[in-house]
Order: structure tokens, then C-alpha cells, then sequence
């Protein structure tokens, strides 16, 4: 699937005047005031840094912001040319006690650098382009140039038009990693100069989760009993990617069978048909023939011959059949019954085969983990 993202983050110049404005049926405002999103006593810092809004709205009758054309000298601060005894605020500091600092104005100027809008100007005097060839980004570098082009050429499945924010998350997980998260955000808003909440916001996620994908059956026999125990196991561990799938193509088309086994790390299912879809596994893949039912070379050697790590259930004394089995004519069978599995050593097999993915050569985030 191709998606293309189209989104800008670069600071304009806006020119004073020059606006041709059209004027519109009369009645109607000349710009959409709504869509700025700033509380009242915030609109004269962002006048000054639009003076086309300002422009309009000197001539709008309708714009609710007149009162605030006398005050565009106001600034946020991080402005090229905002004059101190105009920024929107300055830290005051009574006394130094912190031992990072020895005299109340280097204390002012550091808290202000590091927690009010000084923390801006210092963003924007760093920012550079992006999407440069040549230069490389270790979030970027996988992606190549198309040899054709994706809107005109109307190979998108999805295009976006809307502004859209990259975010790169500090952690979702809790309340004060996340706060960094939406104070990234304000800060990104004033670094763009836009301000308008009708955007998109990517969440920028490049940890390589590991994508598990249990197999379900709907026949009559070899159902996993304790599916919902195991499933619940899995989904513990943070690192992985649950996701029950039935392939009945009446439900789910072939294609998107094997769109979900190519986007699978670890594919999980009982001995059946089914499991031939390890075929279409990526090569860094595990199989984990849950529970092999005395046919031991199937699904092993065609997992050999593809290429791909296949395990399956070890210790006899920690699977449980719901009954010795019960084949139409051949009587006793363990391949026509069901199964529940001791879900620690569940745990343990799939963890093993985690193991194999992360240690793969080809699986694409492997990387030194230099975080902390
Ligand atoms: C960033 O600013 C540019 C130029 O004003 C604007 O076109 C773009 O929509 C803004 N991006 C976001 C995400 O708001
Ligand atoms: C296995 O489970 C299915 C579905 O729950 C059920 O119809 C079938 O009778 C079970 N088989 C045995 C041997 O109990």
C-alpha cells in the first residue's frame, strides 16, 4: 500500500500588504476567525505574526479582533525581532538557591531558555529541512524516490491533504512522559506558526513491534480452548502485536489472508491446512505449529523449505485434548479434537520464537538500542 503524506512545516514570511482579497457576498466575514484557536488574550501575539489576518481584519467589518490592532507590537518572545519590553512574558526569579546558577538574571534567562517561549526561539534557530536527498535520517533512510508520480499517476490509495503533524511520542503510557507529548505539540504549533486544531496528527511509531498472528479454526475439531487465556497471555507483553485472524475467504479475501500473513512475525496456529500460509511469511519469521497431532513432518518441512524458524509444542504432560478424538470412520484420532495448553509453557515457545525474530539479520528494526 502506498500512502503519500503531504505536509509542510516551514516558517513563511508574510508579506504586510499585497493581498487582493475578492470581497465577498456581504454579511460574510472575510477570513475564518474560528479557525485561529486562540484563547482571546493570546490573538494581538498572533496578529503580529500574521499581518495578512491583520490586514483582513482592519478591513472586515466583521472581525471580532479590532481591538486588538492597536497592540500587534506584542510578541510571543521567540521572535526575530520582538523587543524584550514587548514578549509575552518574562520569568521573574526572587531568589537562586538551585546551584545551577549564581545570579538572579542568569536564572531568569535559563528558566525562560528552558521552560517559556526562549525554549522556542532556541527550536527555531535549529530547524532544518527534512526531506533532503543525500542527507540521511535514521527514520528516513529506508525510504527511496518513486520512479513515477503517485498523485498525478493516481496510485495513492489514500492521500492526505490536510495539515499533518508527525509525532514522534515520548510515551503514551503514562501521564508525565505524555505531557512532553502535548507540550511538543504547543511548541510545534508556534515554531509553524499555525495554530488551527483541523489537522491530522500521525503517531510516528518505528519500534519494531512483533506482529503475532494466531491462526483460529472454525471446523469442528483442533479448536484451541483456552484461546482466550493464551491471547490474553501474549497481549502482556508489551513488544508484541496480537491479532486473532479466521481465513474463511468468504469473509476474508484471499489477498487480504495473505496481506496479513506478510505483515506476521510470529504465526500461530493448530496442525491444518491453514498453516500453509507460512509460505507467505517473511523470511525472519517463526511458525509455531501450536500443537503438531502426531503428523510431525508436515508443516516442519514445509516451513524448512520456505525458509522460515518453525517450532511447535515440546511436553506432552502440558497439552491437554478435550478427548481422545473421534475420526467418522477410523475411531480414535488426535487430529478430531480440541486442545488447551498450558500457558506458561505457551509463553515460554513464543518467547523463543520472539527470540528468532529479534536476532534475525533481515528483520528491519534490528538495530544497537542506544535509548535509555
Ligand atoms: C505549517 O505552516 C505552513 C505555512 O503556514 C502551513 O501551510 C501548514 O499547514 C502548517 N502545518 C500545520 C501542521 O499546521
Ligand atoms: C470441539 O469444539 C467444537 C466447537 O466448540 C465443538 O463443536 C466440538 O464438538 C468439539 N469437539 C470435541 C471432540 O469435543
Amino acid at each position: 500500500m502506498l500512502v503519500l503524506l503531504v505536509f509542510g512545516v516551514l516558517l513563511y514570511e508574510v508579506p504586510l500588504s499585497g493581498q487582493d482579497e475578492t470581497p465577498p457576498e456581504a454579511g460574510e466575514p472575510l477570513y475564518n476567525y474560528a479557525s485561529i484557536r486562540l484563547p482571546e488574550e493570546h490573538i494581538p501575539f498572533f496578529l503580529h505574526n500574521n499581518r495578512h489576518v491583520a490586514t483582513i481584519c482592519k478591513k472586515d467589518s466583521q472581525c471580532p479582533y479590532k481591538k486588538h490592532l492597536e497592540n500587534l507590537k506584542y510578541c510571543w518572545g521567540y521572535e526575530k525581532f520582538c523587543k524584550p519590553e514587548f514578549r509575552f512574558g518574562y520569568p521573574v526569579c526572587s531568589y537562586v538557591d538551585m546551584g545551577w546558577t549564581d545570579t538572579l538574571e542568569s536564572a531568569e534567562d535559563i528558566f525562560w531558555k528552558q521552560a517559556d517561549f526562549g525554549y522556542a526561539r532556541e527550536r527555531l534557530e535549529e530547524i532544518h529541512v527534512l526531506c533532503q536527498p543525500k542527507e540521511t535520517f535514521a527514520e528516513l533512510q529506508s525510504y527511496t524516490q518513486l520512479n513515477f508520480r503517485p498523485i498525478e499517476d493516481a496510485k495513492c490509495d489514500i492521500v492526505i491533504e490536510k495539515p499533518t503533524y508527525f509525532m514522534k511520542l515520548d510515551a503514551g503510557v503514562n501521564m508525565y512522559h505524555h505531557f512532553c507529548d502535548f507540550i511538543n505539540l504547543y511548541l510545534t504549533q508556534h515554531v509553524n506558526n499555525s495554530f488551527s486544531t483541523d489537522v491530522h496528527i500521525v503517531m510516528w511509531d518505528t519500534d519494531g513491534k512483533i506482529r503475532v498472528t494466531i491462526l483460529a479454526r472454525s471446523t469442528e475439531y483442533r479448536k484451541i480452548l483456552n484461546q482466550n487465556e493464551l491471547v490474553n497471555a501474549l497481549k502482556t507483553v508489551s513488544m508484541f502485536e496480537v491479532q486473532i485472524v479466521d481465513y474463511k475467504y468468504k469473509e476474508l479475501g484471499f489477498l487480504d489472508q495473505l496481506r496479513i500473513t506478510h505483515n506476521t512475525d510470529i504465526f500461530i496456529g493448530m496442525h491444518g491446512a491453514g498453516l500453509t500460509h507460512l509460505l507467505f511469511l517473511p523470511d525472519w519469521a517463526a511458525v509455531f505449529e501450536l500443537y503438531n497431532c502426531e503428523d510431525e513432518r508436515c508443516y516442519l518441512d514445509l516451513a524448512r523449505l520456505r525458509g522460515v524458524h518453525y517450532i511447535t509444542w515440546r511436553r506432552q504432560n502440558k497439552v491437554f485434548p478435550q478427548d481422545k478424538g473421534h475420526h467418522p470412520t477410523l475411531g480414535e484420532h488426535p487430529k478430531f479434537t480440541n486442545y488447551s495448553f498450558d500457558v506458561e509453557e505457551f509463553m515460554y515457545l513464543v518467547l523463543s520464537a520472539a527470540d528468532h525474530v529479534l536476532q534475525h539479520p533481515k528483520w528491519p528494526f534490528k538495530k544497537k538500542r542506544d535509548e535509555l
